[in-house]
């Protein structure tokens, strides 16, 4: 079994969003698939409420009690967790650092997120786990050209020593109506450019999590006409 802990200690940069489009994306994809929800918020619990389908799998895990079910979702034929973190309460992130093969650590590109989230991976590379950035809630591009502000937030990231996901999320509606109604971007609109980026990022982090060193690529961001628009930086 593999297991994928979301984190960032900022609160709001996407790591609900991320975790239960990701999970239900593994689960599209054959993945038998457990989305433990960490957060004393319980985001993740509350979207599985709203929703129709059994699958992905949520629950209510308290930090303590997370090696446990690791170890029984891994016998039960789990073959992936997804741990989704609260901000901020660094003891109970830690026990998620610990249970996890692939950090991935979210951060909106701003001054704020980004300051927040090197210490996320200085958490996570204190117990020698794999740290790879996501940027979520990118800003669309204008007139082909990506903002400024998108292309200074990579070079931060990437001066902080850690990956940054090929594939970055943008700011999309899709992702917050989808969300409210207990479902994702891609169930609701399968062939959006929302639907398009998370298959696109959970390939890859599915292909991360099986290799031994992390490649290093020019990261993405899908436009809105759906063609892939490589960053140049
Ligand atoms: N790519 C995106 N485009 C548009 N809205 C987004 C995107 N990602 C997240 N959001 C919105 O941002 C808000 C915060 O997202 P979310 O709850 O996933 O963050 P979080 O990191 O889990 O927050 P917390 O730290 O409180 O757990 C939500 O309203 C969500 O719908
Ligand atoms: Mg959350």
């Amino acid at each position: 079994m593999k297991t994928v802990a979301i984190l960032s200690r900022k609160g709001g940069t996407g790591k609900t969003t991320l975790a239960v489009h990701l999970a239900s994306a593994a689960h599209g994809s054959g993945h038998v698939t457990l989305l433990a929800d960490l957060d004393r918020q319980h985001s993740a619990v509350e979207w599985r409420r709203q929703r129709q389908d059994v699958h992905p799998v949520v629950e209510a895990v308290k930090p303590g009690a997370l090696f446990a079910r690791q170890q029984d979702a891994a016998r039960a034929g789990v073959d992936l967790m997804i741990i989704d973190t609260g901000p901020s309460i660094e003891e109970e992130v830690e026990q998620a650092v610990r249970c996890a093969d692939l950090c991935l650590v979210v951060a909106r590109p701003n001054f704020f997120d980004i300051r927040a989230v090197a210490e996320s991976a200085a958490l996570a590379a204190r117990f020698h786990k794999p740290v790879v950035f996501v940027l979520n809630q990118a800003p669309h591009r204008q007139a082909s050209i990506e903002a400024p502000v998108l292309m200074e937030a990579v070079s931060a990231l990437r001066k902080l020593g850690f990956p940054v996901a090929p594939i970055g999320l943008r700011t999309r509606v899709a992702y917050q109506r989808s969300v409210a109604g207990g479902s994702t971007a891609q169930d609701m609109e399968p062939s959006s450019s929302a639907a398009s980026e998370i298959l696109a990022l959970w390939t890859w982090v599915e292909a991360r999590l099986h290799e031994e060193r992390p490649v290093a690529r020019t990261p993405t961001f899908i436009s809105a006409d759906d063609r892939p628009a490589p960053m140049m930086l």
